[in-house]
């Protein structure tokens, strides 16, 4: 079934944000940063701004009437700055006036002096200073010092991996109205519509009752909106409840890049030990996570580093620990994959320094080490494994004995162009990390002409997974989709909902709406039994008839719908779900966190110009387990994505912050992200179906993030293809990597 909102994409028509018709008298914020990074606020200076004629209010912390506290994890950041100031574009006041134009140049229009500190921004520097958001945490299997005595081969070393921009094509923003009885209507670009009312009401000092939030869809959020949203949207709120007046604010592209948080940069330390046979028989990280001036999720994000750092292998004795580093840049955040990838690309370097070492090809130890069933990852869970089947899939499928003789071939012939491989095997944990944000709920709604409302807690942000909700309902009514309508995300109609995000969406709220329509089902069905007169156990639905004893009756959906009504049965249903079977204890690091593992391998083939430093990607060809796929079409458009992705956090994507903190890579012109020219020229995806239960919906296995992960395999093939140009080039394993600095390791020598 195709995405039910590639209609309205396709023709203009689908409504974000921007598209909500703007009701008369609606004023327009701008937020007023920090322009240095780190210091002591002197003095603000307002006057010249107050004094433009457009300019309605400016807000500062002194006028909010609840806590000046948006902290979600840790109560460490305040909406507005009060006396001090953490990060470059932290926001010190809000400017109210009568359009945008006038609302951005009141903000040029503030002055402030400020005392300045030194400003950090490496976290290896934060941890030496003692500037941690959370305790480490060490995750701990087997007892590694015993075994690194017993190991053939030891490999040392540094890998690094910079942040990455989300860069969704709708910029933060909100639009808050007020309602009557104090009440606060928003509009919200947010992935965590309860994130927003809950930290609005705490700001605001109201309850979460007044609080409405609405959410049609984004345009995208990849994790920048699951807690970041809720500052912008608090901003229209404070005004709001103030002037009771409808206040908006869309972030200018160059505002959102300067003052959100992007993906954590990590810096870290790996030592990998083998035995003769290129087991791997103990492994020790420490991780270095650059988590910005605030909490936020970093210390969510960090534990799935830990849950991830062994990637799709089975280690014997891990020790890895994680430092959350407290540095002067905006406080960074979720983004796809979630400190996943940012663990595995680690234990990927380690085996490819491992192999560059013996003079193997890594794959030769990623073969040998994949995770078996039963197999017990570091914190305690047993896997239910994939990873063979997948990695053994794509070696017969896509003829990789082929390939490699290709690329050899390829290799001897040319001097200025050279060809690499990887392989790149991926495992990735499905549930919230928090065990209880792993709960959601859906209304369902069947109405008399027999046409089917859904609500749930899922955000629709590209992913599809609105149109995986419509297909739940479809699947259990057994109708046609065209009866059916998803509604927007909102906080009156389904409560306390966890962000759509940890890839769980459509598992979660997919669940809930199941059961809803399932308890809807049978009230249904036993009217349909009185009116058939037969047990209500041998009345089917099938494609809208209705069936007695497998006899077509002569009864529709939708006049038994009625018939149910006249009968005056409950035609609504409100489902709740939670995952069950799933358990962590972090006073030991151990549990059952996942409910389920997703596993695939992708191999990757690029080219390099050995002149230029530039290269392409030639293809990536993968095996991904689906369980079994439930909408291949919105599938395949999450891996196509998630990869792409992947290649440009890897690759391109650079982001730079000079020494005083400040973003130098704030605009398109100078952070680059993949365009339709740097996508792998070939991308194939095969749908391996894999039988073991599963707690997925409809056995689909979660898609959203794990697809990114395979683009680490195209930093690894770059690697490779420097190496057969420059055996001895000395590169680090530094993502992203670049054309400059692959030019560099052309010409860079270990001798
Ligand atoms: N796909 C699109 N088109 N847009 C997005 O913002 N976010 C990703 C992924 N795929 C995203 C996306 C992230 S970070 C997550 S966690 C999942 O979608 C969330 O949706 P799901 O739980 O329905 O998979
Ligand atoms: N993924 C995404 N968001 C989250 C998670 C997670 O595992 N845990 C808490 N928020
Ligand atoms: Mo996704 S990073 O969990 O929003």
């Amino acid at each position: 079934m195709r995405n039910i909102d590639s209609y309205t994409h396709t023709r203009g028509e689908s409504v974000y944000l921007d598209d909500i018709p703007l009701t008369a008298g609606t004023l327009f914020g701008a937020v007023y940063g920090s322009p240095v990074a780190h210091g002591k606020i002197l003095k603000l200076d307002l006057s010249e701004a107050e004094a433009m004629e457009e300019v309605v209010r400016i807000f500062t912390y002194r006028d909010i009437p609840g806590k000046n506290q948006i902290g979600g994890i840790v109560p460490d950041e305040p909406l507005l700055a009060e006396d001090e100031v953490h990060y470059n574009g932290m926001p010190v006041a809000l400017v109210v006036a009568t359009s945008v134009e006038a609302a951005q140049s009141a903000v040029k229009k503030i002055k402030i002096e400020v005392e300045q500190h030194t400003v950090v921004t490496d976290p290896r520097i934060a941890q030496k200073n003692g500037s941690l958001l959370v305790p480490p945490r060490t995750f701990k299997l087997g007892d590694t010092q015993k075994a690194f005595e017993s190991c053939a081969h030891i490999f040392e070393g540094i890998a690094e991996t910079n942040g990455q921009e989300h860069l969704y094509i709708e910029t933060q923003g909100a639009y808050a109205l007020p309602a009557e009885n104090a009440a606060i209507k928003v509009y919200s670009s947010t992935q965590g519509p309860t994130a927003v009312q809950r930290h609005m009401a705490d700001v605001l000092g109201i309850p979460m009752h007044r609080i409405e939030v609405d959410v049609t869809r984004l345009g995208g959020g990849f994790g920048g909106k699951e807690d970041q949203a809720t500052s912008w949207a608090i901003f229209c709120g404070l005004a709001t409840y103030h002037l009771k007046k409808p206040v908006k604010y869309c972030l200018h592209r160059m505002e959102d890049m300067r003052m959100t948080g992007k993906r954590n940069p990590y810096s870290s330390d790996f030592k990998i030990g083998l035995d003769k046979d290129l087991k791997i028989i103990a492994y020790e990280v420490t991780f270095f996570q650059n988590a910005g001036a605030a909490a936020d999720l970093s210390p969510a994000v960090l534990e799935r580093t830990l849950f991830h750092c062994t990637n799709s292998y089975f280690v014997p004795n891990v020790k890895a620990t994680a430092y959350s580093c407290r540095t002067n840049l905006p406080p960074n955040t979720a983004f796809r994959g979630f400190g996943g990838p940012q663990g595995m690309f680690v234990i990927e370097a380690a085996i490819a320094k491992a192999a560059e070492g013996l003079g193997i090809a890594a794959s030769e130890i990623q073969k040998k080490n994949l995770i078996q069933t039963g197999e017990e990852f570091s914190y305690g869970q047993k896997a239910e494994s994939e990873a063979i089947v997948c990695w053994e899939k794509v070696q017969s499928l896509y003829d990789v004995e082929k390939i490699k003789s290709e690329i050899n071939a390829f290799n001897t012939s040319n001097t200025l162009y050279k060809k690499g491989m990887s392989f790149m095997p991926i495992c990735f944990g499905i549930s919230f990390t928090k065990i209880l944000m792993n709960q959601a709920r859906a209304l369902v709604h069947v109405y008399t002409d027999g046409s089917v409302s859904i609500s749930t807690g899922a955000v629709e942000m590209g992913q599809g997974v609105n149109t995986k909700m419509l297909q739940v309902a479809a699947a259990i009514f057994s109708i046609s989709p065209n009866k059916i309508k998803v509604n927007s995300t909102n906080t009156y109609r389904i409560a306390n909902t966890s962000p759509t995000a940890a890839s769980a969406a459509a598992d979660l709220n997919g669940k809930a709406v199941q059961i809803a329509c399932e308890k809807i089902l049978e009230r249904i069905k036993a009217v349909a039994a009185e009116i058939l007169k037969c047990g209500s156990s041998v009345i089917e639905i099938n494609g809208e008839k209705i069936y007695a004893n497998k006899e077509v009756a002569d009864l529709s959906w939708d006049q038994l719908v009625m018939a149910a009504y006249l009968k005056r049965v409950n035609l609504s249903e409100h489902g709740h779900y939670a995952t069950p079977g799933i358990h962590f204890d972090n006073t030991i690091e151990k549990g059952h966190p996942f409910a389920y593992h997703v596993y695939g391998t992708a191999i990757t083939t690029v080219t390099i110009d050995c002149l230029r430093g530039t290269y392409e990607v030639d293809a990536v060809k993968l095996v991904h387990d689906f369980g079994t796929t439930m909408n291949a079409i919105v599938d395949k458009g999450q891996i196509e994505g998630g990869v792409v992705q992947g290649i440009g956090w890897m690759t391109m994507e650079e982001i730079v912050y000079d020494a005083e903190g400040r973003l130098r890579s704030n605009a398109l012109s100078t952070y680059k992200v993949p365009d339709i020219y740097s996508v792998p020229k070939e991308l194939n995806i095969h749908y391996l179906e894999t039988l073991n239960d599963n707690l997925a919906i409809f056995r689909s296995k979660a898609v959203g993030e794990p697809p990114l992960m395979y683009g680490i395999g195209t930093y690894f093939a770059l690697r490779n293809a420097i190496k057969a140009f420059n055996p001895n080039s000395n590169i680090g394993f530094f993502a992203p990597m670049t054309p400059e600095k692959l030019l560099m390791g052309l010409y860079s020598s270990t001798k």
